[in-house]
């Protein structure tokens, strides 16, 4: 397979899941509660979760009284999302890089789930799919990794063991993106993937935002929402209108 389509092979997998299963479902609440709360959306608000993985935050965001439809490539994971579904909360499968059908109230891309692109013009697209999508004052809420932090604590090499399978995971910088390739022998085969997320710090979103009619009205560093620092936050959070 491609390079160019890494993210369409890895996060299908279940190993994509095993390797993040300790990811932190409460940080990700926290983080919903607190940024609703912030916006002061009102509970009629549909929100677009894009891309919603298996649904976590979608499942949850739909547990505080909103009507949630999440999104997502990977035909895995929205076939067991659905398991969640009900009158409010509707999952399928869709590629951001298409324009949607619908128009939402609120869309959120959550997770470092962007700059998976060679291309600017296919993120920027993306964003111009997002842009058309949202009505009128609509938010669009951005959570991203902060580069310049990454940047400046990589950690070259490292090795997991997730449920017996150990992950060996090296990381670089280069040509403007992140790179961290996973290796690991599991089902008796070798398997070695990479994430590739490009180099996406403030001044670099701020463009790309402006350039689709965004403007920014929020920059948080965490999920408590605190201000954002380039040297020390652990989050680029961005909302816009
Ligand atoms: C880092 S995961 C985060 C998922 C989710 N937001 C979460 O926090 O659990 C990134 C997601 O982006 C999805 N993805 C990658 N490329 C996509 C595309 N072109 N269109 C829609 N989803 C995509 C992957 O399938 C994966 O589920």
């Amino acid at each position: 397979m491609k390079t160019k389509d890494w993210f369409t092979e890895w996060f299908n997998t279940s190993y994509y899941h095993i390797l993040y299963k300790d990811r932190n479902d409460s940080d990700a609440q926290l983080f919903m509660k607190n940024i609703t709360e912030f916006l002061a959306l009102p509970k009629s608000t549909h929100i677009l979760d894009l891309p919603c993985g298996k649904g976590r935050h979608s499942v949850f965001l739909n547990s505080l009284g909103y009507k949630v439809t999440g999104g997502d490539l990977s035909k895995n994971s929205i076939e067991f999302a659905k398991q969640f579904e009900n009158d409010t909360l509707n999952f399928e499968v869709h590629d951001m890089r298409k324009p949607f059908n619908n128009n939402y109230d609120s869309v959120f891309n959550l997770f470092t789930s962007f700059g998976y692109f060679e291309d600017d013009a296919e993120d920027i697209l993306i964003l111009k799919n997002i842009k058309n999508g949202l009505s009128k004052d609509g938010y669009f809420v951005f959570d991203f990794l902060n580069a310049n932090k990454v940047k400046a604590n990589l950690v070259t090499e490292e090795t997991k063991i997730v449920d017996d399978i150990t992950f060996n995971i090296k990381r670089e910088i280069t040509n403007g993106f992140i790179l961290k390739q996973i290796s690991f022998f599991a089902d008796g085969k070798k398997h070695s993937y990479t994430e590739r997320v490009k180099f996406l710090d403030l001044e670099k979103m701020t463009s790309y935002l402006n350039k689709v009619g965004f403007t920014i009205k929020n920059v948080f560093g965490d999920y408590s929402l605190n201000d954002f620092d380039p040297k020390t936050s652990n989050r680029l959070i961005l909302t816009a209108k």
